[in-house]
């Protein structure tokens, strides 16, 4: 009996693990301003992956990981996509190679929903990428692949370059090596 309950609560315990890691697979909503701690900002970008470190009521605390170029931080060190401008000023923490952003952000902006971040992308995306041929499979190609295809594309489908750098952040985010690196 007593094993049996020394087994339950190992169980639950790790249950609780996995649901705290659960709640903390969240990203970020849509372009928005993370406050740092010492009155600085930065600018974060939409479906950028990050982790609650806690919860403050209406808002929540953060932290983003990536690698750091001047005041640009990217996915990788290969800087394949911006995924935060930092202030002048906002303190990173260095972590091996990576730095970590910690800020505040407003609960609204956080979200583990994937489908409702990018549901404007996505209609946007098959509005102005299904004229000529069937829209592609997103999470078909590298951020990389994403990047030499879409220079042709953006043409064929006369984006403007707001147009064009909205659109790559979805292909890239949504890549098969992408932030969201869901695989179907
Ligand atoms: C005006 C017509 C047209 C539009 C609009 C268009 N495409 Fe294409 N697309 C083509 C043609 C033609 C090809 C095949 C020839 C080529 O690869 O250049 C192609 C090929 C592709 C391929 C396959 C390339 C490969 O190497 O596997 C992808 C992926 C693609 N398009 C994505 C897009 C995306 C994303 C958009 C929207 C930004 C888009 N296309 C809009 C005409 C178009």
């Amino acid at each position: 009996m007593r094993n049996l309950v020394k087994k339950s609560i190992a169980i639950l315990a790790l249950l609780g693990i996995f649901a705290q890691v659960n709640a903390q697979d969240s990203f970020i909503y849509q372009d928005t301003i993370l406050k740092g701690e010492d009155g600085k900002s930065a600018k974060v970008y939409v479906g950028v992956p990050l982790l609650i470190v806690k919860d403050l009521g209406k808002e929540v605390k953060v932290s983003i990981k990536g690698y750091i170029f001047g005041d640009e931080v990217y996915n990788t060190k290969t800087k394949d996509l911006l995924i935060a401008k930092i202030d002048n000023g906002f303190k990173v923490n260095k972590k091996d190679e990576q730095v970590e952003l910690i800020g505040t952000l407003s609960k609204e902006l956080v979200s583990a929903d994937l489908g409702d971040i990018w549901s404007e992308h996505e209609e946007f995306y098959f509005e102005m990428c299904t004229q000529c041929h069937a829209g592609p499979e997103v999470n078909h190609h590298t951020m990389m692949e994403w990047e030499a295809i879409f220079g042709t594309m953006k043409g064929f489908a006369k984006l403007d370059e707001e147009e064009a750098s909205y659109l790559l952040r979805y292909l890239k985010s949504n890549s098969s090596d992408g932030l969201v690196k869901t695989k179907h």
